[in-house]
């Protein structure tokens, strides 16, 4: 049944005058159940999505709706949008705002997690849009509100799958805020920076002692909690900033907010191979690397005669120091020209932000 059906059904939907608003992902001490109470307090009647109603205690007490909605299942999908078309006639803003976070080294991440995090984040946000927009599509108006995240924007080492999946949410935005223009539904990308959550403390992230990255999971795991380190934005506060501005008549397309966001932005534009010269010491794969390089030049140093001859006494090994001057010439020369590099790249780096900065203003300006 279209929204329009429903509407003429029940006279008295088509008189409430508040914001329709559905937010998707809204269990407690989240984003989804910030912004719910933002719009709440801001006159919207709220619809607030959680998976299991036990996650959302207080919301009643708010005048906010509580909906039992898992986006990765169509059943659960179509059970609740219904729901809140019969309710309320129609939803004027739909805020996708559930996601999952997926940490760890790419080749090592299992399949099941990489499904369930597309799944959600991805294929879940979709299954929303195509069962919201047709009745927004009918009455000419609606706004879409997309929750991406700055990692769609520029990755770090540890995190590949969650940034592709927000990548993909942004792009996807993209394609539908010009499909549904010609329709009158907007479509709006929210991309928080560090926003203090559940984020990291619903991540499932298996520590392997085989892992080839053991001597990373240090730096690993302080990716995961990344987002919620000190400085992180905090939950009211973002959705204090966001609502107003998706309440506007005209959203702006991207808005990004929170902490790091305006950095991580700007890494976009930065050249990749500064960006990963920087990304690599601040997230640890330089550090492994070393690692690596250590442990190989051990190998390589028990197995040199020289260093043998000095276990046993012997002269030579005395004058090389224990070290085969043979072991692993490929880390010492790499380790020189990394060296030279990182004294080299402090101006380059000083430069390409300059031009980042400016390449950013004029494509700022230029929307
Ligand atoms: N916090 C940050 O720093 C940050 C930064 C960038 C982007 N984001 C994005 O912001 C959004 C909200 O995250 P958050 O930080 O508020 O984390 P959160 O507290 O963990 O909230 C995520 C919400 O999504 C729900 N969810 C997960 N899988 C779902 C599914 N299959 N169906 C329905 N709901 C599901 C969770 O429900 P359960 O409680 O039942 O698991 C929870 O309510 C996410 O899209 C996230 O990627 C967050």
């Amino acid at each position: 049944m279209t929204a329009a059906a429903i509407a003429t059904q029940s006279p008295g939907l088509a008189d409430d005058r508040r914001t329709v608003v559905l937010v998707t992902g809204c269990s407690a001490g989240g984003i989804g159940h910030h912004l719910a109470l933002e719009f709440a307090a801001r006159g919207c009647r709220v619809f607030a999505a959680v998976r299991s109603l036990e996650k959302a205690p207080s919301l009643a007490s708010q005048n906010i709706e509580a909906v039992e909605l898992d986006v990765t299942s169509g059943a659960s999908v179509d059970a609740a949008v219904s729901h809140v078309l019969a309710s309320a006639g129609r939803i004027d803003m739909l805020v996708n705002n559930a996601g999952v976070l997926c940490v760890g080294p790419a080749v090592e991440v299992d399949e099941d997690r990489i499904r369930q995090t597309f799944d959600t984040n991805v294929v879940g946000l979709a299954r929303m849009c195509r069962a919201v927009a047709p009745a927004m599509m009918d009455r000419r108006r609606g706004v879409i509100v997309n929750v991406g995240s700055v990692s769609g924007y520029s990755t770090t080492p540890w995190v590949g799958y969650y940034a592709a999946s927000k990548a993909a949410a942004h792009a996807l935005s993209d394609a539908l805020r010009m499909e549904l223009a010609p329709f009158g539904v907007s479509v709006v990308v929210v991309a928080p920076g560090g926003i203090k959550s559940n984020l990291a403390g619903n991540l499932h992230h298996r520590a392997d002692p085989l892992s080839r990255y053991a001597s990373a999971r240090p730096a690993i795991e302080a990716r995961a909690t990344f987002s919620q380190s000190d400085g992180a934005t905090s939950t009211s506060r973002f959705a204090q900033v966001v609502v107003p501005q998706l309440l506007r008549r005209n959203p702006r397309a991207y808005i990004t907010y929170g902490n790091h966001a305006t950095s991580t932005w700007l890494l976009y534009y930065v050249p990749p191979a500064i960006r990963d010269f920087f990304l690599a010491r601040r997230f640890g794969t330089r550090q492994l690397a070393l690692d690596l390089a250590a442990t190989l030049a051990e190998e390589s140093t028990a197995k040199c005669p020289m260093s043998q001859g000095k276990a046993s006494g012997g002269a030579a090994g005395a004058r090389s120091g224990g070290k085969c001057p043979f072991a692993n010439p490929v880390a010492a020369v790499s380790s020189s020209c990394t060296s030279l590099l990182a004294v080299a790249s402090l101006p380059v780096a000083a430069a390409a932000a300059v031009l980042a900065c400016g390449v950013a203003v004029y494509s700022f300006f230029r929307n």
